[in-house]
């Protein structure tokens, strides 16, 4: 088969189309013939050398995909060859073949295609884990999450506003900001001209993607009782926290990763997002947000349009 291989860390032309050998099912996995893949931040940070896989993972980027189930390794029940599925990855998305713990699929969703069914499991996986299983948002409650037309934001703003949470974003440009208000965003606030705290506050649940450039003032925003889940470090890890504030307002700090998580909690949220989300995605309440379709062969192209940050939703690579 072919991957995408990372011979020496560096810029997008890092990433080359090569032949490599097909992967091999353990028990419990299955082998999928890949239809899609889409682009994650956390493949860009791999590209650069800053995000080794975790142990046993595929040393190709790409946190999940779509595709058909090639092959059944020992003790796999439920599932069989030919399955039409979207997989939740700890790498090797990049590639045309990908062996999957079966814990980690999801069946593809009514009115969804096969190639676009690739813009879900991350971001639907991320958004519920961290959103309503640790932040517990409620409905009637007020939620912000930063970067509204990211990957991650464009998939939080409609998951929260079909729950019944007022949902704000922010975002750096007024076209997202349109963006954002279709998806369901009631203010979409631009961080280059606006302070979001004098907007947002008091906030129930923040998901944030900036890490310490944003602790105090999230800390600022939150509600009495409210719940920041910290998930992206793109403005740096070490901050100041105002615990006073935290005590005074009960309120809490998390911060958390997906790709790390040992297996059983991974099948466990996938079950939970195959409960919860999946419903809300055939019925068309909430859809995967695309903003292009690639070759897998131009991968290199596709993270130069992630760092650009010209997009709005998930970058998919097709085989
Ligand atoms: N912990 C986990 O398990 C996990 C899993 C998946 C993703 N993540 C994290 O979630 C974040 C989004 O991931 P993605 O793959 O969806 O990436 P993405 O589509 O590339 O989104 C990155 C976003 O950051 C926004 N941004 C840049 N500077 C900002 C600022 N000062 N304030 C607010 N937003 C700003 C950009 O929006 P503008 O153009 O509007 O600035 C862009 O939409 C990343 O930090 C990623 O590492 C974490």
């Amino acid at each position: 088969m072919r991957a995408i291989v990372i011979n020496e860390p560096g810029g997008p032309d890092a990433l080359q189309w090569t032949e490599v050998d097909d992967p091999i099912p353990g028990p419990d996995e299955v082998l999928l013939d890949v239809a899609a893949t889409a682009v994650n931040r956390a493949d860009v940070m791999q590209r650069q050398g800053h995000y080794p896989p975790p142990p046993g993972a595929s040393p190709y980027p790409g946190l999940e995909a779509s595709g058909r189930i090639a092959a059944l390794g020992d003790g796999v029940t439920g599932w069989k060859v030919g399955d039409e599925v979207c997989a939740l990855l700890s790498g090797g998305g990049y590639a045309q073949r990908v062996a999957v713990p079966a814990g980690q699929l999801l069946p593809v969703p009514h009115g969804v295609s096969l190639v676009d069914a690739a813009a879900l499991p991350e971001v639907a996986c991320t958004v519920w884990s961290n959103v309503f299983m640790i932040g517990q948002l409620r409905a009637g409650e007020t939620f912000l999450v930063h970067g509204g037309g990211s990957g991650i934001g464009t998939m939080a703003i409609q998951l929260a506003h079909a729950r019944g949470a007022r949902v704000l974003c922010t975002v750096g440009s007024e076209e997202k900001a349109a963006r954002c208000r279709e998806l369901g965003a009631d203010v979409a606030i631009n961080y280059r001209e606006e302070d979001f705290v004098e907007i947002a506050k008091p906030v129930d649940v923040i998901l944030d993607n900036m890490g310490a450039k944003y602790l105090p003032r999230n800390v600022k925003a939150l509600a009495v009782g409210g719940r920041l889940v910290v998930i992206g470090l793109q403005g740096g890890a070490r901050g100041e926290l105002d615990l006073g504030a935290l005590l005074r307002k009960r309120a809490a700090v998390h911060a958390t990763g997906l790709r790390a998580r040992p297996l059983d909690e991974k099948a466990s949220i996938v079950a939970s997002v195959r409960e919860n989300v999946w419903p809300l995605i055939e019925s068309g309440d909430v859809r995967p947000i695309i903003d292009r379709r690639l070759p897998m062969s131009e991968a290199a192209q596709a993270h130069r349009v992630m760092e650009g940050s010209g997009h709005v939703g998930k970058i998919l690579l097709e085989d």
